[in-house]
């Protein structure tokens, strides 16, 4: 099988909330797509060990917040790479309360509000699908893809999301030269890694400076 292929499926990016027993929860997911038109409902892939998977099954709701070009990679790191059960995201995140949910409001294009409506279980995964109950259009920004995500903010995705590439199959795209990556969330520094100041972190999840590890390929 060639996975290159999969890698041209397009999505967007979001963070999906959720609240359940007086708690926010949320994540990254790029699996959201519209399934219908008229009293429109939407599907999201959410991986069942994430945190944010059984706060939407039990309480029965979520938000998904659309990100723009403009959101900041640190949101996508918080959100992405931590889990709600020992992060409280929210802390220090520009965000707002609607209809009971949490929903981040950092240059997002608008958010959507929705029930759920079917829980289909796929292996690993289980796909959610929510009733839109309300939507609202915030700014008139270029949404993020996942292709803007993986190209201009050389971002990874972790084990969770069903789009995950192994650091293995990393190393192979980074072809002949040593390359540090974050063993973090993957992020891909570019340039001589030498001259990065003694207090980098990691422009995606915040790791420090020993958490990049040198790859050289074959
Ligand atoms: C770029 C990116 C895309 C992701 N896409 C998905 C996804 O579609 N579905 C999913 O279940 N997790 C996805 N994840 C992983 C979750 O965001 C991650 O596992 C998160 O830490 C779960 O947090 P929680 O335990 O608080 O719910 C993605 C992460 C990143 C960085």
């Amino acid at each position: 099988m060639d996975f290159n292929a999969l890698w041209d499926v397009s999505y967007g990016m979001y963070v999906i909330g959720a609240r359940q027993e007086q708690k926010n929860y949320g994540c990254i997911v790029n699996t959201v797509f519209q399934v219908t038109s008229e009293n429109p409902i939407i599907c999201l892939s959410m991986n069942k060990d994430n945190a944010t998977h059984d706060a939407i099954v039990q309480s029965g709701r979520f938000s998904a917040a659309i990100l723009s070009e403009k959101t900041a990679p640190r949101l996508i790191g918080t959100f992405g790479f931590f889990s709600s059960r020992t992060v409280d995201k929210y802390q220090g995140v520009a965000h707002e309360m609607v209809d009971g949910l949490p929903v981040v409001t950092d240059q997002i294009t608008g958010y959507l509000i929705c029930q759920v409506v079917s829980v289909v279980d796929v292996q690993t995964h289980s796909l959610i699908l929510g009733r839109v109950m309300q939507a609202r259009k915030l700014a008139d920004l270029p949404p993020m893809t996942y292709d803007y995500y993986h190209k201009v903010i050389k971002g990874k995705a972790p084990k969770a999301a069903p789009t995950y590439v192994s650091p293995e199959k990393e190393k192979a795209v980074a072809q002949e030269k040593t390359v540090y990556i974050c063993d973090i969330c993957g992020y891909l520094y570019e340039g001589d890694f030498s001259q990065a100041p003694a207090d980098y972190v990691c422009p995606v999840c915040k790791a420090d400076r020993s958490h990049f590890q040198p790859h050289k390929a074959k």
